[in-house]
């Protein structure tokens, strides 16, 4: 497996989120894959933890909040200073608000877009810096969500951001490609995940039982967005750029 075409060995990875939910489980399985993993969030023991589960030992921990605009960059530049290339992403950060529209306001809109879609954006800028581009290219990977594509009430904001993450990976895809840059997104359904326990919290039973219903193969696991990660991260996918894909049990297919 080692120099098949899905693997990540010899491949430096970063992975926004990795304290947490789909983004802990991208830099669990990159690790399996053979890849180092720079894992990026803010709560630094929750980043040890992830790294706990991981092979491999040259793994860098990353506390960084991603909304704080202003120095991310040298933030970031300076984390993974020892790092010579970086071959893909994951940006799997992300806040997820159920509101209804006559609740929304300027500041929430903001807090959304600063996290799902600003800080993948200004990461995604700061790692395809021509320093950082391999020869062979690199792979850029943006955790959407099947919200992007359907709608539900309370979600205006959030599946706003998720659509936005779809359109900026189409264009980021065109303008990168000469330089075997691929940029994709991967679009889960519900998985359990504590982003998912915290809006269940707020959800009534009968709402959460709606939430529920939809998927022809029941609800997901991070592994499977995980799995997905790894196969557009790898050589297996250098043909792939500008897609999306749905892993969401066969909601949207309805
Ligand atoms: N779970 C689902 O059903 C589902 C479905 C569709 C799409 N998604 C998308 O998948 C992604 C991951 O969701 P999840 O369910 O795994 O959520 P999660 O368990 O709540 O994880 C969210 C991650 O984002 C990090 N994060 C949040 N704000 C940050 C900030 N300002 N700076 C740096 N890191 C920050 C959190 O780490 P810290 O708190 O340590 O900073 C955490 O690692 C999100 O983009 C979500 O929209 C999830």
């Amino acid at each position: 497996m080692e120099n098949h075409s899905f693997s990540l060995k010899n491949k430096n990875i970063v992975i926004t989120g990795a304290s947490s939910g789909i983004g802990r489980q991208c830099a669990v399985e990159c690790a399996f894959g053979g890849a180092r993993v720079i894992l990026i969030a803010r709560n630094r023991q929750n980043l040890i933890a992830a790294m706990d589960d991981m092979p491999g030992d040259r793994h860098i921990a990353l506390p960084v909040d991603l909304t704080e605009f202003d120095g991310l960059a040298a933030s970031i530049r300076e984390g993974i200073a020892g790092i010579e290339k970086v071959h893909g992403l994951v940006h799997a950060a992300g806040l997820q608000m159920t509101c209804a529209l006559n609740q929304m306001n300027i500041d929430r809109y903001r807090s959304l877009f600063d996290i799902n879609v600003f800080a993948g954006l200004e990461i995604a800028r700061i790692v395809t810096h021509r320093k950082f581009i391999p020869q062979d290219g690199s792979s850029l990977v943006f955790i959407s969500s099947t919200m992007a594509a359907a709608g539900r009430p309370g979600l205006t904001g959030y599946s706003a951001t998720k659509g936005a993450l779809l359109s900026a990976a189409r264009s980021m895809a065109m303008e990168l490609a000469s330089k075997k840059v691929r940029v994709n997104c991967v679009s889960p359904g519900l998985i359990m995940t504590q982003m998912m326990q915290d809006v269940f919290s707020t959800l009534t039973p009968e709402q959460v039982s709606q939430r529920r219903q939809g998927y022809a193969l029941g609800l997901g696991r991070p592994r499977d967005i995980a799995d997905a990660c790894v196969f557009l991260l790898s050589d297996a996918a250098r043909w792939i750029t500008g897609a999306n894909i749905p892993v969401d049990g066969g909601y949207t297919a309805q």
